[in-house]
């Protein structure tokens, strides 16, 4: 592993950071009270290609590779996780995986429209009864010669009311289990398709969370990603690599929270002195700085291997597990360091906290992880 980055590698991370100080901290927390998409913000993102990223440039993508998704990832998290989970889902998830299995009319029609921005992706696998049980879908995609008539409901949709392009997993041939699933592209609205309301979340507020309703929908064949029945598949490779991105925001955000922590302790007075010099306070961002670093060599390692075409499954789930583990006990410690002020919602760290505790939830839980991982090792 190389991690002598290279200048351009170095330049997006610097364009990241700045783009997060300058366009997302304002307002961060007013977004995140009211439940407010960074609509605005979104669309400067796309604007400086952060929304396709890995995208070939062919279908107006930035052509970079992971280790530069999880540099930007991790900088843009620092100050608002919201804004990185949109980024986050329409990269890996949605314009990855169109760019991998789609065919040249998908991406013609739908990639070059996701990869500026100019259009959201949403990635529609959870139902309300499969969530981490994912091959058990209850949605239908019954195949009627040139079109799918889709039934079923999603739920945990990320982007679920701002998307305009969804890929819906959805059964065909229920008898055939997992190697009867579909992965299907759905437009916004397609006559059929309902979005319900946003979820009231406790974190990441600014990001729309919704369920999807489908009745009837036709979908034309020539939506379908990849050969009839390779939509698990397409779902669980998608998910392999979302997974990075979303180990990265931990990492990100756990961050974030280490470095307000560091200003607070040494700004703020106790016993006549700054509390970084007692050793409770040192030996807490102590133990932070070294699950973060041990964080962010596991996600480096992780995009490493998927730049490097080597398998990254196994690898992005620890990376996953550990960098959300370890961002939930970070954001904790940071709000115990701030005391009473970590509680409110000024000082950030009460957000970084709220936000942690999802990076161990969606994506897969952090115990979806340890099956990964363990299946992994027992094969
Ligand atoms: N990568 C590639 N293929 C995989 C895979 C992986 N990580 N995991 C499983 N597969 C393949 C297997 O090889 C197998 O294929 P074959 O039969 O062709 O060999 C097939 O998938 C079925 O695998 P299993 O028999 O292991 O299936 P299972 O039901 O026992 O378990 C699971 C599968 C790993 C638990 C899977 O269901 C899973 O990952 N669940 C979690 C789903 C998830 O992450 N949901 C998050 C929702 S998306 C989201 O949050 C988006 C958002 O908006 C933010």
């Amino acid at each position: 592993m190389d991690f002598g980055f290279t200048e351009e590698q170095l330049m997006i991370k610097q364009a990241a950071r700045d783009f997060a100080k300058t366009e997302l901290l304002d307002g961060v927390i007013e977004r995140d009270t009211n439940g407010i998409f960074p609509a605005e913000q979104i669309k400067k993102m796309g604007d400086l290609g952060f929304l396709g990223m890995m995208v070939d440039t062919e279908y107006g993508g930035g052509g970079m590779d992971t280790v530069s998704y999880v540099l930007a990832m991790e900088e843009i998290s620092k100050i608002d996780s919201s804004a990185s989970v949109i980024m986050s889902v329409n990269n890996s998830l949605v314009a990855w995986g169109l760019d991998k299995y789609g065919t040249k009319e998908q991406k013609e029609k739908y990639l070059t429209l996701l990869a500026s921005g100019e259009k959201i992706g949403a990635f529609a696998l959870s139902e309300p009864e499969a969530g981490s049980d994912a091959t058990k879908q209850r949605t239908t995609a019954i195949d009627n010669g040139d079109y799918y008539l889709l039934n079923g409901t999603k739920n945990w949709i990320t982007n679920g009311k701002n998307a305009s392009i969804y890929l819906v997993i959805a059964h065909t041939s229920p008898e055939k289990k997992h190697r009867g699933i579909n992965a299907l592209i759905v437009e916004k609205g397609a006559e059929g398709f309902e979005i319900g309301p946003k979820e009231d979340k406790m974190g990441m507020r600014g990001s729309d969370t919704t369920s999807l309703m489908f009745t009837d929908v036709k979908v034309p064949k020539e939506n379908r990603i990849g050969e009839d029945g390779f939509g698990f598949k397409f779902a669980m490779n998608t998910l392999n690599g979302g997974r990075i991105g979303i180990a990265a925001q931990a990492l990100g955000l756990a961050q974030g929270a280490l470095d307000l922590s560091i200003a607070y302790a040494k700004e703020r007075k106790a016993f006549g002195t700054a509390i970084a010099n007692h050793q409770a306070i040192a030996f807490k961002l102590a133990e932070m700085e070294a699950k973060i670093e041990a964080s962010r060599l596991l996600v480096y390692k992780a995009a490493w291997l998927k730049d490097k075409g080597k398998d990254y499954s196994h690898a992005s789930a620890i990376a996953k597990y550990f960098a959300a583990e370890s961002a939930m006990w970070v954001t904790t410690e940071a709000v115990q360091i701030h005391g009473g002020y970590g509680y409110v919602k000024e000082y950030h760290v009460e957000r970084l906290m709220r936000d942690a505790k999802l990076t161990q939830i969606y994506e897969g839980t952090s115990e979806i992880q340890q099956i990964v991982i363990s299946r992994g090792l027992l094969r």
